[in-house]
């Protein structure tokens, strides 16, 4: 269907559930065994309720913010995913395009189908366009030394290091669906393989990822890189107490869009659980989130729960079906999502969000 058809996330959800090839659609939509976490971190934004403030002059609303130092034009940025060469053939490169003109923020994740240098290069120096880099910290610990050293040579100021998948999540819809053998994961280096457990590709391209790394080998960390760092992965507010106070500048709470362990938090939970029990770093660190938000109205609730920004992973690659228009296309409508949500609910700048617009009470017992 014409890219105009298609007006929300589901839209292209829908679209890329046909269109796609059916390795790549179970490899993307798949989480871990029932899925649980994946459905019920969507779900449970529909559990929260607005608290309206109107009469308001909400003639102008602006969704211009700040993530770790970089002006973007919404609160949004695009969450680490592998291999988005299997949506369209130009990945990693047309989703920064396609991102430019919002200066929204991508995290290029170490199983990128690119190189992160070819990535960083195809959109003009001159946009200083915000790039970030997802680590998964290599077991041969020379070879994250060296990504790192090269990924700080091209300016790029902040890693997210992701600590959620010291083993991987049995992806059940990715192991029934055979793998392609030529295709050969972009840091490990292994060839997709079939054996008795099934296709899986996510299960080999973690075969690298160290499982021993371990709250004390941040020392290694910053001893290797000497930028930002935000920890990805966080579940429980102390995890996320600990990155504050290990002098960590940021945490994406996230439980991988459920595709590690299956009935881990949904991620709204976890930013409740710490807005309860330690409300103080929210002004430490920057917190974001990802995991099941479709909707400008998710991302509005999220900030108001103390959220500095909010990611979006698997509605990035279906909208990469449509290549950098789509990508654009997406942005577009949660941006328009975002500001009618904004304006009905009394806020016209971002800065103006706290906790008394949202009800949490039907999640509170929780
Ligand atoms: C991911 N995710 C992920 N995370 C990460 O740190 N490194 C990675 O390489 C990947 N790869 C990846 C591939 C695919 C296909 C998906 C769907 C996800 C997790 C991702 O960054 C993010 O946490 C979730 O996708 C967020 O959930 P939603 O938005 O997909 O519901």
């Amino acid at each position: 269907p014409p890219l105009e058809t298609i007006i929300n996330a589901q839209d292209f959800e829908d679209v890329a559930e046909r269109t796609i090839t059916k390795k790549t659609w179970a490899f993307y939509s798949s989480a871990s065994t029932d899925c649980i976490t994946r459905d019920k971190n969507r779900d449970l934004f529909g559990r929260i309720w607005f608290r309206p403030r109107l009469l308001r002059s909400v003639g102008h609303v602006s969704t211009q913010s700040t993530m770790l130092g970089h002006d973007v034009g919404l609160p949004i940025f695009v969450s680490p995913a592998a291999m988005a060469k299997m949506v369209h053939p130009q990945g990693e490169l047309v989703i920064a395009r396609g991102c430019l003109s919002d200066r929204v923020p991508q995290i290029v994740s170490t199983n990128a189908s690119f190189p992160i240098e070819e990535i960083v290069t195809y959109v003009p120096k001159a946009a200083k366009h915000p790039f970030f880099f997802q680590l998964y910290v290599n077991k041969d610990r020379t070879q994250s030394e060296k990504l790192l050293r090269h990924v700080r040579s091209l300016g790029i100021d902040t890693i997210f290091v992701t600590i959620d998948g010291p083993v991987q999540g049995k992806r059940e819809a990715d192991e029934r669906v055979k793998a392609d053998e030529s295709l050969i994961t972009p840091m490990s280096g292994q060839k997709a393989k079939n054996d008795r457990r099934g296709g899986g590709i996510g299960r080999i391209m973690g075969s690298y990822i160290d499982p021993n790394f371990t709250w004390s080998a941040f020392t290694w960390l910053r001893k290797n890189w000497h930028g930002k760092v935000v920890v990805k992965g966080v579940q429980c507010w102390q995890d996320a107490k600990r990155c504050a106070d290990e002098g960590i500048d940021g945490v994406l709470l996230s439980n991988h869009g459920g595709r590690n362990l299956d009935t881990s938090p949904p991620v709204i939970m976890t930013l409740l659980e710490c807005q309860m029990n330690c409300p103080e770093i929210f002004s430490k660190l920057e917190v974001f989130v990802d995991g099941g938000v479709r909707r400008g109205g998710d991302v509005l609730k999220c900030l108001c729960l103390g959220a500095t920004a909010v990611g979006f992973g698997r509605p990035f690659m279906y909208a990469l079906a449509y290549g950098e228009e789509g990508v654009q296309h997406f942005i577009d409508i949660i941006k328009q999502e975002l500001e009618t949500a904004m304006a009905l609910v009394g806020i016209t700048d971002l800065s103006q969000c706290d906790a008394s617009y949202v009800n949490t009470a039907e999640l509170d017992p929780l």
